[in-house]
């Protein structure tokens, strides 16, 4: 097959561009980023990257022609973009999602979209099943406009799918891994990487009781392979997650013992880190029957495990 991946040169796509490789099939990339996290792959005949953006429709255009598959991951993620510069989230998320979508049904070509857990926003009722409600702050509170940029997505992956377009959505969970982040940088467990590896204390935002469902990598591309090659689950939505609840405190304590670092725990307020234009979920749990029963698959990295394999691989970065 040939398998177009927007965004493919980022965390989840490196690793997405990868599996497919290994199955023997084409794999093109369209990612205006540097290639680091993909150069590895770079040397395979069978692989191609076009370092432009979803937004320059002539090329999207081609490269869906061309495709048998498409993969839209391309989005501006990371809570720093969410705050600090909401008109790119707004405009790469949604118009980017449109015009991927857009192209893909001129060509019929089926689409896998990306979607997040942060779609559900601070809605308590954990574990989030795919029909939960959505529950969001005020548009006054930036952060929210990453949920609300995938929500429009979503929206309109389910007005072409009426339309006739196969499409699938999945709610990823905090996938983590190697090549997720530069040190530092983007998610709490690379920001937690930098703070360990240099044996400084951990930086937990408030008490550090709101919780997560961390997904190994590995794991979540499986279903994400899954969703490109199974017909019965094209129109619907599907968490990808591992049920695995862990508080941000007890991550961090859990990676200080398994990278066996000297590091300690501090407490930092929200507002020394964001500004207003912040606001942290409680809880963040998946229901993953539909991952199960649909997709068939389960994750099988546990947290312990996954955060070890993390560790070795920034270690030896
Ligand atoms: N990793 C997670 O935990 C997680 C959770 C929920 C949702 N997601 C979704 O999965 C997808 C991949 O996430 P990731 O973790 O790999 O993030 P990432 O930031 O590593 O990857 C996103 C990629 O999109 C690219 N991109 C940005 N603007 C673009 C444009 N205009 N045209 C083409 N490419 C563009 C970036 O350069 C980047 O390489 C995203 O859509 C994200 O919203 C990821």
């Amino acid at each position: 097959m040939r398998i177009l991946i927007t965004g493919g040169a980022g965390f989840l796509g490196s690793h997405l561009a990868e599996a497919w490789l290994e199955r023997g099939d084409d794999v093109t990339v369209l990612d205006p980023a540097s290639d680091v996290k993909i150069r590895h792959l770079r040397a395979n005949p069978k692989f191609r990257v076009i370092r432009e953006s979803v937004l320059e429709h002539d090329i999207l255009e081609g490269l869906v022609a061309w495709s048998d598959l498409v993969y839209h991951l391309a989005a501006v993620v990371g809570v720093e973009h969410y705050v600090g510069d909401p008109y790119q989230v707004l405009t790469v998320n949604i118009n980017g999602t449109q015009e991927v979508l857009a192209a893909a049904f001129r060509h019929a070509k089926k689409v896998v979209f990306s979607s997040t857990s942060e779609i559900y926003g601070r809605n308590t009722a954990v574990p989030f099943h795919e029909d939960s409600d959505r529950v969001l702050g005020s548009t006054l509170i930036d952060r929210w406009c990453y949920a609300t940029s995938k929500a429009a997505g979503e929206h309109f992956c389910f007005a072409f799918a009426r339309m006739g377009l196969p499409v699938v959505v999945l709610r990823y969970f905090n996938v983590y891994g190697p090549r997720l982040d530069q040190m530092d940088r983007g998610r709490v467990v690379t920001i937690f990487m930098g703070q360990l590896l240099r044996g400084e204390p951990l930086t937990v935002i408030g008490d550090g009781s709101q919780t997560r469902a961390f997904t190994y990598v590995d794991d979540a591309v499986r279903a994400t392979v899954e969703a490109g090659l199974r017909r019965e689950v094209e129109g619907r939505a599907i968490n990808v997650g591992s049920e695995e609840e862990v508080a941000i405190r007890e991550l961090a304590a859990r990676m200080i013992k398994l990278s066996g670092s000297s590091s300690r725990l501090i407490s930092v307020a929200k507002e020394a880190v964001y500004d207003q234009g912040y606001e942290d979920i409680p809880r963040r749990v998946p229901s993953v029957r539909r991952m199960r029963e649909l997709l068939g698959v389960r994750a099988r990295v546990t947290l312990d495990d996954g955060l070890g394999r993390t560790i070795e691989w920034f270690k030896r970065q």
